[in-house]
């Protein structure tokens, strides 16, 4: 007996345009070197700091905040991606997403990019607003370096970087 369809079709109903698509994969994949430069100028601002050698003010202090927009941006177009990523391999249909998670190449962005952005995302979030709320320069400039550094190691290791055999079909931008 054939089962009954909401819309009419089995066929994909949720697809981005292609030149959005294009857009948002091409805004997401560039700005990953915005957020390492970013991150880069907050550790080594904060260390220096750390050190006793800059005060937590100006050029260290922006460094963590501009960082931190920067990844807001980049969960805001990564979670537009992600809906339609599942949307395009699902069809949002729980079998299909059970068989796919089974193909590494799915699951690394679905479950390894998703929960590893995240947490670098949080401890983003957390590294600032502890060295905002520090009394002492030097101990601002320890946690926007601890925090800044761990969430960089993971960054690192979730970006589907093209040297990745899964991966090799992406681009370094
Ligand atoms: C610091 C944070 C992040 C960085 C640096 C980053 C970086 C990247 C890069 C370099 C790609 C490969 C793009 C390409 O194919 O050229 C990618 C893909 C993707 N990212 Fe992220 N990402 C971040 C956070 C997130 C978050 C938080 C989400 C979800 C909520 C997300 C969802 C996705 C999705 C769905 C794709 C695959 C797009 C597709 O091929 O359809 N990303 N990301």
């Amino acid at each position: 007996m054939p089962h009954e369809l909401l819309f009419g079709s089995d066929a994909p109903t949720m697809h981005m345009p292609d030149v959005l698509a294009r857009g948002m994969i091409g805004f997401h994949s560039g700005w990953r070197y915005i957020i390492l430069l970013l991150l880069l100028a907050g550790i080594i601002t904060g260390w220096q700091t750390s050190k006793g050698k800059k005060p937590f003010t100006g050029f260290t202090k922006r460094m963590g905040m501009f960082t931190m927009i920067a990844v807001d941006i980049q969960l805001i177009v990564g979670l537009v991606l992600y809906f339609f990523l599942l949307a395009r391999y699902t069809d949002m249909h729980m079998g299909k997403l059970t068989d796919q998670m089974r193909m590494p190449e799915f699951r690394s962005i679905a479950v390894d990019h998703l929960i590893g952005m995240l947490i670098a995302i949080i401890l983003i979030h957390i590294g600032y607003s502890k060295a905002k709320k520090a009394t002492v320069d030097a101990v601002a400039g320890k946690k926007q370096f601890g925090y800044f550094l761990a969430a960089l190691i993971i960054i690192l290791l979730s970006i589907p970087w093209p040297f990745m055999s899964i991966h090799a079909w992406r681009g370094w931008f």
